[in-house]
This record gives structure tokens, C-alpha cells and sequence, in this order.
């Protein structure tokens, strides 16, 4: 076992390391699934879209494979029923295109919550919670059962007349959430309001830190070797 393990590469220790890393970051469930008690139930609005959606249910959070990055990510959150006086970080759920907040004692939510939710496009809110956003900010708004219904996310870069306008020349607006846009530089400009032509430098900034990887991995290797041969 021992000599095994000596004639190990350090190389192959970094990347053992790193897939390791790598594998507990991955597992690791985002917190706000442990938000209270309990899971996703099957007659719930999203228990329901969980199941037609071939979802998978953790705790309160409902799972799915995104076909494109390979990546699982929260599609729909379930936090119904869960004594929430105040929300704050749904950190996690960034992807989600359903939330349900009823039956929880919130006062207040601040819109910022929702920032950067561009795939949402069904909140369930107590009646006295206004949507995120605004009324504007949806295509529709309802009040049904004692719960306020927030129905397709309007997108904010597609309305005349809206501070999306306000993106510089040489950048893109995105959607980024309820009533929030972003922008973003076009191809071929970079840097403060996209005012910089040209690639982006990702030699110059990049270069450096793969070069200093490559020394370092070399020179374990070398000296590792060394300390080996004479076995
Ligand atoms: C939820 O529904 C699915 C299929 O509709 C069923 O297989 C499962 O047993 C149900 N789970 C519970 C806890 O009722
Ligand atoms: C993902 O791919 C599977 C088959 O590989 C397909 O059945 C499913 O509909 C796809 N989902 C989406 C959201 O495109
Ligand atoms: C809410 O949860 C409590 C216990 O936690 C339960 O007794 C009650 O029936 C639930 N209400 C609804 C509408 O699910
Ligand atoms: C709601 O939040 C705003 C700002 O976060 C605060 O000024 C206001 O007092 C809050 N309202 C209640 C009823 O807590
Ligand atoms: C938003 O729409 C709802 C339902 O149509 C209405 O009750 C509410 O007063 C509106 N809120 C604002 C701030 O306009
Ligand atoms: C932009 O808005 C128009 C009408 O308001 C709508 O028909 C169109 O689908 C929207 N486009 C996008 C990308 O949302």
C-alpha cells in the first residue's frame, strides 16, 4: 500500500484533489430546500408542475437536469406553510420558474430577493404581499383563495418607454429578475459602460495564472520523482 502511494504522481494527487472538490460542491443541496419541515407535497401547485415537468423532489425544492449544461437546478421551491415571517436569501433558487410563498406570516419582501429570477413566471404570495416588482413588472395579477398569483414575468428590456433604454451604446439588455434588467457589453467590447473595443484581454489575464499552475505541477513533479527513484 505504501509503495503504491509513493509512486503515486503528485500530478495525479491534483487532479484526485480537485475532482474531489469538485464532487462534494456539486452534492452539497442549497440551503434554502431546508427552509422548514417537510417536502414538496404531490397535490401542490408545485408538486404538480414537479411532476409533469419529470422533476425530481428534495425537501422543498423540485430538481431537473438542464439538457444543455448538464447541470441539476431548482425549478420550483415550495415554501407553503412554513411560519416565514421574513424572506431574504433564496439564494440557490436563482433558476426557478415557480415559487410558492402562501400561507407564511410574511410583512414584507424587498424586490431585491427576486433579483436576478429571469426564468420565474409563477408566484403564489399571501393576498397582502404585493408581486415582485410591481403590478407592471407582470402580465398578470390575481387574487384567489386568500393568495395573490403573479402570472409571466414581463421582460424588461422589451417595453417602450423603460429604463432599459439606459443600457449604453455597445451593450445588450437582459432580463434579470422582476422589474430588473442587465446590460451587457456586445461582441468585441469590454470594460467601464463598454466603452473599450477590441478582444477581450484573456491572454494577459489568464495567461499568467495557467503559466504559474504549469511551473508549480512541474516542479512537484520533478522533485517527487527524485525523492522516488532510488527505491
Ligand atoms: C406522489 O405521486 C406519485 C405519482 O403520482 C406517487 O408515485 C407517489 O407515491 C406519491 N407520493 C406521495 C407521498 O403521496
Ligand atoms: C431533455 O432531454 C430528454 C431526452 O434526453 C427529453 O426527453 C426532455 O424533454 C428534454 N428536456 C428539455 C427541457 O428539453
Ligand atoms: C400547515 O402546517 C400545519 C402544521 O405544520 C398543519 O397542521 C396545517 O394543516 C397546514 N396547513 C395547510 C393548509 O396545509
Ligand atoms: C417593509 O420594508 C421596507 C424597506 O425594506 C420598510 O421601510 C418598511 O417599514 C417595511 N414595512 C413593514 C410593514 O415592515
Ligand atoms: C396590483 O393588482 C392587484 C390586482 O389586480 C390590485 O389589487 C393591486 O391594488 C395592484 N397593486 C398596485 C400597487 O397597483
Ligand atoms: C415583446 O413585446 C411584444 C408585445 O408587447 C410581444 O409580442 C413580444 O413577444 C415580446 N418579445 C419578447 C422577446 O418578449
Amino acid at each position: 500500500m505504501k509503495a503504491w502511494c509513493s509512486q503515486l504522481k503528485p500530478a495525479l494527487l491534483i487532479l484526485i484533489f480537485n475532482l474531489c472538490f469538485y464532487a462534494s460542491f456539486q452534492l452539497t443541496e442549497p440551503q434554502v430546500c431546508e427552509l422548514c419541515g417537510g417536502a414538496v407535497l404531490n397535490g401542490s401547485v408545485v408538486g404538480q408542475f414537479c411532476a409533469s415537468s419529470a422533476g425530481r423532489v428534495h425537501g422543498r425544492c423540485c430538481f431537473r437536469n438542464d439538457n444543455t449544461s448538464g447541470h441539476e437546478h431548482i425549478i420550483g421551491l415550495d415554501l407553503s406553510n412554513c411560519s416565514l415571517a421574513r424572506v431574504e436569501d433564496l439564494q440557490g433558487a436563482t433558476e426557478a420558474l415557480m415559487i410558492d410563498l402562501s400561507l407564511n406570516p410574511i410583512i414584507n419582501i424587498s424586490d431585491t430577493v427576486f433579483q436576478g429570477f429571469s426564468e420565474l413566471n409563477y408566484v403564489i404570495l399571501p393576498q397582502k404581499i404585493d408581486c415582485p416588482g410591481g403590478n407592471s413588472s407582470w402580465e398578470k395579477v390575481e387574487v384567489k383563495a386568500g393568495n395573490r398569483l403573479c402570472e409571466g414575468q414581463k421582460d424588461m428590456c422589451n417595453q417602450t418607454g423603460q429604463l432599459s433604454s439606459e443600457c449604453p451604446e455597445n451593450s445588450l439588455c437582459a432580463p434579470y429578475g422582476p422589474g430588473f434588467f442587465q446590460c451587457s457589453c456586445a461582441d468585441n467590447y469590454h470594460g467601464y459602460k463598454c466603452l473599450r473595443e477590441g478582444t477581450f484581454p484573456t491572454l494577459q489575464v489568464f495567461g499568467p495564472l495557467v503559466a504559474s499552475t504549469v511551473v508549480l505541477s512541474l516542479l512537484l513533479w520533478v522533485t517527487q520523482r527524485r525523492k522516488v527513484k532510488p527505491l
